[in-house]
């Protein structure tokens, strides 16, 4: 079963937001690279909220965001972003070797096994020598480490099933082309216990939408009633990777 994103569009930025920490992330990869003027792609972009901030960076001349929901893209659009694409993942609309960095957060479980090499495969022929591919994923450890995974047992082996493990991914990016390829895990942290339990009302992670409305009541009224052990103020911490490649070639 696959997200529905146009469904979601209208809803998905009361519980989703950028990052700083993937930001400073992106800001460490364009230090590797010694990139200036960078022409930078965002894969899956949806509302934009990452490209926002990408583009932001005085060493991303251009940021174009793509994504094949029309949906998200008219949510990015409102947020003032013009560079948009309407194009899938498996076919990026761009000349070979035109393009810098290829960034894209949370969207390689949206991709099936074939869809994920032709993205990879696409990257490298559209990167320029030195360009890098940044993919912000899960790999199954993290996602079980989830704060709410025991509340939703279900909807975390769904996100494990369709979630490529760390090594597949790392194979994918070598099958493809790219050296160097380096996984390193990094800690971002969501808001506090409240918008942690809104978040998850609002069904934020895509998975949640697709349980049984019963299970879903059911684990919302268990975690409820375990929040109060949860610190009221503190940030709920989440593990994701930086998955790095470079085209040296
Ligand atoms: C979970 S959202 C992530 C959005 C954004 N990157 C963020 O971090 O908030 C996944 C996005 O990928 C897009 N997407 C899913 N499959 C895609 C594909 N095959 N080609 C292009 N975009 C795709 C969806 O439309 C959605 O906007």
């Amino acid at each position: 079963m696959t997200t529905d994103f146009a469904a979601i569009a209208s809803t998905y930025d009361e519980t989703r937001y950028g990052h700083s920490e993937i930001l400073t992330i992106v800001k460490d990869a364009i230090r590797r690279h010694q990139g200036t003027d960078m022409t930078i792609v965002d894969v899956g972009c949806g509302t934009g909220n990452e490209t926002s901030l990408i583009r932001e960076l005085p060493q991303a001349s251009m940021v174009i965001g793509v994504d094949s929901c029309l949906e998200m893209l008219s949510k990015a659009r409102r947020k003032g972003l013009l560079l948009l694409v309407m194009a899938d993942a498996s076919a990026l609309p761009f000349r070979d070797a035109s393009v810098d960095m290829v960034f894209s957060s949370f969207l390689l479980h949206h991709l099936r096994g074939r869809e994920l090499r032709q993205l990879f495969a696409e990257s490298y022929r559209i990167l320029r020598r030195g360009g890098v591919v940044l993919s912000i994923a899960a790999e199954h450890a993290q996602l079980r480490r989830k704060i709410y995974a025991p509340y939703f047992p279900d909807a975390i082996d769904a996100e494990c099933a369709r979630t490529p493990d760390r090594t597949e991914v790392e194979t994918i990016y070598r099958e493809a082309g790219f050296a160097s390829v380096e996984a390193t895990p990094f800690l971002y942290e969501l808001r506090d216990r409240d918008s942690m339990v809104a978040r998850l009302n609002g069904r934020y992670a895509s998975q949640l939408t697709l349980l049984d409305p019963d299970e879903f009541a059911a684990g919302m009224t268990a975690l409820k009633a375990d929040a109060e052990r949860f610190d009221a103020k503190g940030a709920i911490p989440e593990y994701r990777n930086t998955y790095l490649g470079w085209k040296t070639q």
